[in-house]
């Protein structure tokens, strides 16, 4: 018994060193943690169950007979965040790049399949070069797994995607899959197919950075939600997240315990500038009407005409969906519509209420956004708001122009309460569109053409550039003043906790993909 014990020690603490000491030094040479080292962060102290720490590949085939390492390329079990049961894998780069092939998948596999069975999110730590070459199609069978697995897991449990080095192929379509991805600056990187592979087929010359870096995919591609300067900082922000989202489907988000105070904000009274035409950040009303510090941003740099996070609202997780007049005037595009759309169906996938600030003066004209699908693209965000059966609020805070009123959560969409700002301007266009428009012939034939579209739009305006028409219609519940909006808020979640909605039967709906 005591050999047997020996060699079982023996094969643990081979399976720890992973492609080796010389590989982890490269590793740590680039300012990047080993798979183990990022478990060991992510994790509550002690809490790492390790599973399949002794699978090893099947195959013979090139050179792969005189490679057996314990794991194959991937840690993979469970533990607890915030005392919380997460599932997680972390490919190890130093293995192979990190490639996955059948048993490897068949590791990351069995996780999946325990987190389904028991409700509890997954995360997984990316750092893979792909399917792996030297195992053939036994590769592509194993990403066809996983990328299935996600699919079915989609709107179960929530699944985290953490990228922390060079990913290419498979790689990076199963955290395409998942809910939310995370790349480390300067040393993540996601591809299709890198640098050498575009130069050979299309004669491009792309750095990987400028091809896949975390400051392409959180600004031009849209494909990460978040970036992080380092991997410990990417670490922390995955447990952030956590803490605003339920296990899954079934459970309600985490809610911290708050003390009801003067719910009041005077801070909200000046924002709105006299103008209706000049700019204000959005972010600072957020700021003042969730709970202190709560507001944590998704997608920062991606479409900031529209901003979307999480924050809480006297303890409890909310959904946050605004209107950002500071930048291209709030305008939706295609963009802003498709980040919208996806966290809007995440909120609603995972039982997070949600919150629509709107300032929008309309979509955005022209030939670009026509010709690359903005009505398509911004059908997906009036697709989403429609059937999204959580608690759902929205405050007009100043423009709610055209059909972009209807989209932004408006009543006749399925919003539960909609509360305008005294500012609120609520009509098919700005006054001055619409006098031009409606009263074309009679600007022409005046004797002083400007002076007259003045006047029409003064009338245009006195009759919609505010929230009263709106509100004897009932379309707007209470009209507010700015100071009021948290404690209302408040006042209407809790009003809507126990609300239960079931959507008509069906397979699935057709969203405008
Ligand atoms: C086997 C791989 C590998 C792979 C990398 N390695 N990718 N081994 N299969 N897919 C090995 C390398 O041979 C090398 O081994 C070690 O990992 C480190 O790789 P480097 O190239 O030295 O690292 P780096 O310069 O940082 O470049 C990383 C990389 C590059 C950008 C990921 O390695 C790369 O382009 N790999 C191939 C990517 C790819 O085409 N994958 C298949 C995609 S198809 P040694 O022993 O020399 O250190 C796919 C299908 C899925 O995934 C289906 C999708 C829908």
């Amino acid at each position: 018994m005591q050999d047997k014990r020996a060699h079982l020690h023996e094969l643990q603490e081979q399976s720890k060193v992973g492609g080796g000491e010389k590989r982890i030094a490269a590793q740590h040479g680039k300012g990047k943690l080993t798979a183990r080292e990022r478990i060991h962060f992510l994790l509550d102290e002690g809490s790492f169950q390790e599973m399949g720490a002794l699978v090893q590949h099947r195959s013979n085939l090139f050179g792969l007979d005189g490679q057996k390492i314990l794991g194959d390329g991937v840690v993979t079990g469970y533990g607890t965040v915030n005392g919380r049961l997460i599932y997680v894998y972390a490919q190890d780069f130093t293995v192979l790049g990190g490639s996955l092939a059948e048993a490897h998948a068949e590791k990351i596999t069995k996780v999946m399949d325990l987190a389904m069975k028991t409700g509890a999110p997954v995360i997984g730590l990316n750092d893979s070069g792909g399917a792996r070459i030297q195992e053939g199609v036994v590769s592509l069978g194993g990403y066809s797994d996983i990328f299935y697995r996600n699919v079915q897991a989609s709107g179960v449990i929530p699944q985290l995607s953490a990228m922390m080095g060079p990913c290419a192929g498979g790689a990076v379509y199963s955290p395409a899959l998942t809910d939310f991805i995370m790349m480390v600056e300067e040393s993540s990187y996601m591809f299709v197919t890198g640098p050498n592979v575009v130069k050979t087929v299309t004669h491009e010359e792309v750095s990987s950075e400028e091809l896949g870096g975390a400051g392409t995919h959180a600004t031009k591609s849209g494909v990460t939600q978040f970036t992080y300067p380092n991997e410990i900082a990417l670490i922390e922000g995955l447990k952030k997240l956590l803490s605003y989202v339920p296990q899954n489907c079934d459970e309600e988000p985490p809610s911290l315990p708050y003390t009801p105070a003067d719910e009041l904000r005077m801070g909200l009274q000046h924002i709105i500038p006299e103008s209706a035409n000049q700019p204000y950040d959005m972010k600072e009303v957020i700021g003042e009407i969730v709970d202190t510090d709560s507001f944590f941003e998704v997608h920062k740099d991606f479409a900031e005409n529209i901003v979307v996070g999480f924050a809480r609202l006297a303890g409890k997780s909310i959904g946050v969906v605004a209107n950002q007049p500071a930048y291209l005037a709030g305008v939706l595009d295609i963009q802003a519509s498709t980040k919208g759309a996806r966290f809007v169906r995440f909120c609603d996938a995972f039982n997070i209420p949600l919150l629509v600030l709107e300032d929008v003066p309309g979509f955005l004209p022209g030939t670009d956004q026509e010709w690359n699908g903005i009505i398509t693209n911004g059908a997906k965000l009036l697709y989403a708001f429609s059937e999204a059966t959580v608690p759902r609020i929205t405050v007009i805070t100043r423009k709610a122009y055209g059909g972009a009123y209807c989209v932004m959560n408006s009543k006749q969409i399925g919003a539960d309460m909609n509360f305008a700002w005294p500012t609120a301007e609520i009509a098919v266009m700005g006054a001055k569109g619409a006098a031009e428009i409606i009263f074309r012939k009679e600007i022409a034939s005046a004797e002083n053409p400007e002076e007259k579209l003045a006047e029409k739009e003064g009338e245009y305006a006195e009759a919609f550039a505010n929230p009263y028409r709106a509100a004897s219609r009932g379309y707007i519940d209470e009209v507010i003043l700015p100071e009021q909006t948290r404690q209302r808020l408040i006042r209407a979640y809790a009003m809507l906790e126990n609300k239960a909605v079931q959507l008509p039967k069906k397979k699935h709906g057709n969203l405008p993909l």
